[in-house]
């Protein structure tokens, strides 16, 4: 396949198979996915991953710390986020800098795209999520983040157990405008 099929084929993936990813894989992957523009070689990224018995765990620790009715609502999201065997929380450094942390979070962005098209060379399928929780301290302290941290994203990996159509986007035709 050519780079314009693994952009155009990549889409959310929602459902897997039960088929575990292998961890030298992604190892690999995130090896060449850093090979992204960041400013200043800052490098703003590592990575967390949780799989198998983890998910439970890190779902039973956050969830008790919350109230009940918050709880169940925040437990089914997680739910549906660990029906993929691995989750991946690409986290970042927290800098003093707005304009340094915005250039941070695009890097992540780029790094991020490079690891999703690399998954489906693969043979994976990815969906990435920014719910809301993710930013809450109970939940940076559930995951283990330093102070000066945030997760970027969650990125689901697995096997697709169905295969999606990518959506529609705007063509660039209707989005340019010659300068003049
Ligand atoms: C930064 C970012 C955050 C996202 N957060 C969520 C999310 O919280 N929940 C969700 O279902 N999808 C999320 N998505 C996935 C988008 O909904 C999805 O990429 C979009 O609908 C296009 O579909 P496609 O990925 O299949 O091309 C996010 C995507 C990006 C880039």
């Amino acid at each position: 396949m050519t780079l314009e099929n693994f952009i155009k084929s990549r889409v959310s993936q929602k459902t897997y198979t039960e088929q575990s990813v292998d961890h030298a894989l992604i190892k690999e992957l995130l090896d060449i996915s850093v090979f992204a523009p960041n400013h200043k070689m800052r490098e703003p990224w590592r990575f967390i991953m949780i799989e198998g018995e983890q998910k439970e765990l890190l779902k039973n620790r956050y969830l008790e710390q919350l109230p009940k009715d918050l709880a169940d609502e925040i437990g089914k999201k997680l739910d549906k986020i660990m029906k993929a065997p691995m989750i991946i929380a690409f986290v970042m450094p927290l800098t003093l800098d707005y304009d340094d942390e915005i250039e941070d979070l695009q890097a992540n962005a780029m790094m991020m795209q490079n690891f999703m098209l690399l998954a489906n060379e693969n043979g994976l399928s990815t969906h990435v999520k920014t719910p809301p929780f993710i930013k809450t301290d109970l939940f940076k302290s559930v995951i283990k983040l330093q102070p000066q941290e945030i997760v970027s994203a969650l990125v689901m990996v697995g096997y697709a157990d169905k295969q999606n159509v990518a959506k529609r986007r705007t063509p660039a035709q209707d989005l340019i405008t010659y300068y003049k």
